[in-house]
């Protein structure tokens, strides 16, 4: 029988990561030792006192069964705590709150549960890919918002057409950004408030990246801005903000319908955390903070591993301030970041990520990232810098 799959999905292409694994395995298998500069997953553990949490909660006898779809009461309000505690944000654990499995389903499912076909999503270019699968999946018409070096990779809401801001039911915005390092001041938020309200938009921030932060920098969140819970969800994540991206534990916060609509949409695909994992979420959330800031001085020593090579081989770039990734321009004489990355990979072991992945606006550029030791990284640096200047 020919399976013939729901027109739905028939548009959806395996993750790029997916498909760079096999690659690399096999390069693996023929003896080469590929260094990983392409996936955004932290190499460094969470602090022991999150772990020492799950294991002491994992010996609880009442700690197996299911857990509270959408999270636990505590869990829910440990995020409501976090959020004062970091923004000055006061939300209410029970109606602006909402426990994912990972940020990547919230993202994934508000399209499912705000988008009928053909409604309008104005998605960045170049971005975390799931917006657009989301939508497509859910049939909406997709419009881009090029993030261009000389705008400080923001979009401009002024190149938006009025007729396309009419009809948009949702705008995606993603500060500290994947892939591009850039931060959004917080004036940027309050014009989107404005911009939003105005158009009618629901605004959905991913903020996965909010507390990956150098230079002693702090990056807001969407909803410090009066008035912005009436139109913006804004999703955070433990993946990044505590080396927790296997746990699989974020939130979706702000507009309480919206977070109504994911938690019923949600209760029906999936039967919540594993009881443990939420108690540990709970304790990073509440913990002390302070071993963040030495984490973030960390990567902030690899950026710079980093930005120091990119300077001497002509990439042109701004040094990130923020998340888990350096955008790099490849210097003149090198035209499509796909073929960069399969010969730099083939012919030096070093994977970094092409550009183009994350949208058109990202052809030409290349993503590395910053969870790699240091001397792993200055290893993959020094391949890089010989392999460009022809030394293999
Ligand atoms: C911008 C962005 N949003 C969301 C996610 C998903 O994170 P999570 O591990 O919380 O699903 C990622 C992961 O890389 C990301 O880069």
């Amino acid at each position: 029988m020919e399976i013939k799959p729901a027109h739905r999905v028939s548009t959806i292409k395996p993750y790029f990561f997916a498909d760079l694994a096999k690659t690399i395995n096999k390069l693996k298998q023929s003896g080469v030792d590929v260094i990983r500069l392409d996936i955004g997953s932290p190499d460094l553990p969470p602090e022991n006192f999150i772990i020492q949490a799950l294991i002491n909660a994992a010996r609880q006898p009442d700690m197996h069964g299911y857990g509270q779809s959408g999270g636990s009461s505590s869990l829910k309000a440990a995020f409501a705590r976090y959020y004062y505690n970091r923004f000055e944000i006061e939300l209410d654990p029970e109606r602006e709150v909402l426990g994912l499995i990972g940020s990547k389903e919230g993202v994934f499912n508000l399209s499912q549960v705000l988008i009928n076909p053909s409604d309008l999503v104005l998605i960045p270019d170049p971005c975390y890919p799931v917006y657009a699968v989301g939508a497509n999946v859910a049939q909406a018409e997709t419009y881009s918002m090029p993030l261009l070096a000389e705008n400080g990779f923001l979009p401009d809401f002024k190149a938006i057409p009025s007729d396309i801001a009419k009809r948009a039911k949702i705008m995606w915005l993603n500060y500290p950004n994947n892939p591009t390092g850039a931060i959004a001041p917080y004036s940027f938020f309050e014009k989107v408030v404005a911009f939003a309200t105005k158009h009618q938009i629901v605004i959905a921030h991913d903020a996965p990246y909010v507390d990956v932060c150098f230079d002693n920098y702090k990056a807001p969140s969407i909803l410090q801005v009066p008035g912005a819970k009436d139109i913006a969800v804004e999703f955070n994540s433990l993946s990044k903000i505590y080396n927790m991206a296997g746990w699989r534990v974020g939130a979706a916060v702000g507009n309480p319908d919206i977070i109504r609509l994911l938690k019923v949409y949600k209760s029906q695909l999936d039967s919540s955390h594993f009881k443990p994992i939420m108690c540990a979420a709970e304790t990073a959330l509440l913990g002390d903070q302070k071993w963040i800031v030495r984490r973030n001085e960390i990567y902030q020593q690899r950026r710079d591993i980093i930005v120091s090579t990119l300077s001497q081989l002509e990439f042109s770039f701004e040094i990130p301030k923020a998340s888990l990734y350096v955008w790099a321009r490849l210097p003149g004489s090198y035209q499509d970041s796909i073929l960069f990355c399969d010969k730099l990979l083939r012919e030096s072991g070093v994977s970094v990520t092409p550009g183009i992945v994350y949208g058109k606006s990202g052809k030409g550029y290349i993503r590395i990232s910053l969870v790699t030791p240091g001397d792993r990284l200055k290893e993959a640096m020094q391949r890089m810098d010989d392999w460009m200047k022809g030394r293999n």
